[in-house]
């Protein structure tokens, strides 16, 4: 029997690991969606940080999400997030704004949200999806799950030269405590903490191109 459920790919890893540069490729390789799911929740944290609200404070963060309308489109290809009808995809990239998404992706009342969204958009198409729960708790049935790492120091050296080729001038020892701040969080919280999924594949794309990355994911379809 030929199933007509969409083939959908997990990828979840650390900051930095290169999940969407790689996942990028393997879908258009592969001509899938693909969905960054940092993103959503960076426009949530954003969403707080111009309302005067602190990422810390739990009850306020959980009682206002609801009103952050937030989407994903697609023009020319690229993904663009909305939030409340604005295109946010130059303002979410910030240090500030990964720090409070790290913040406010702990609270079960952004997550359930979120979570919601992103398996509606799995349910209707092919999607390659990145994130830090996506294997464990949005897609448990995917086609494919991927956990993709690097050693922190080159995670951290990417972003550095990430940094550098938009002009942004950083200091990379900072850049690696913000990372493992990060980590640390993202893998010790209460709600849908980082795991690598039971049975998704791990990989280490430290010595890996992400043109490399790809293709290996591409031969495991
Ligand atoms: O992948 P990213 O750096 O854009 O993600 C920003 C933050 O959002 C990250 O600190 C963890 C959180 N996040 C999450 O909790 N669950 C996801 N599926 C994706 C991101």
């Amino acid at each position: 029997m030929v199933s007509n459920r969409p083939k959908n790919i997990a990828i979840d890893g650390p900051a930095g690991a290169g999940k969407s540069t790689v996942a990028k490729l393997v879908a258009k390789k592969l001509k899938m969606i693909y969905v960054d799911t940092g993103a959503m929740y960076r426009a949530m944290a954003l969403f707080m940080l111009d309302e005067g609200i602190s990422p810390d404070d739990r009850e306020a963060v959980e009682e206002n999400a609801i009103r952050a309308d937030i989407c994903i489109k697609y023009e020319n290809g690229v993904q663009c997030i909305y939030l409340n009808g604005e295109n946010v995809n130059d303002r979410i990239r910030s240090g500030e704004v990964s720090m409070a998404a790290s913040k406010t992706s702990a609270f079960k009342a952004v997550r359930e949200r979120m979570v919601a969204l992103q398996k509606e958009l799995a349910a209707k198409n092919d999607v390659v999806m990145d994130g830090r729960d996506i294997g464990t708790c949005v897609l448990p049935h995917a086609y494919l799950k991927v956990y993709m790492t690097a050693p922190v120091s080159v995670r951290a050296k990417r972003r550095y030269d990430e940094n550098m080729a938009k002009g942004i001038k950083s200091d990379p020892e900072e850049i690696e405590k913000e990372i493992r701040d990060r980590d640390h969080r993202d893998m010790t919280r209460e709600e849908s903490p980082l795991r690598k999924a039971w049975d998704a594949v791990v990989l280490d794309t430290g010595n890996m191109t992400a043109e490399e990355a790809s293709d290996r994911i591409v031969s495991w379809m």
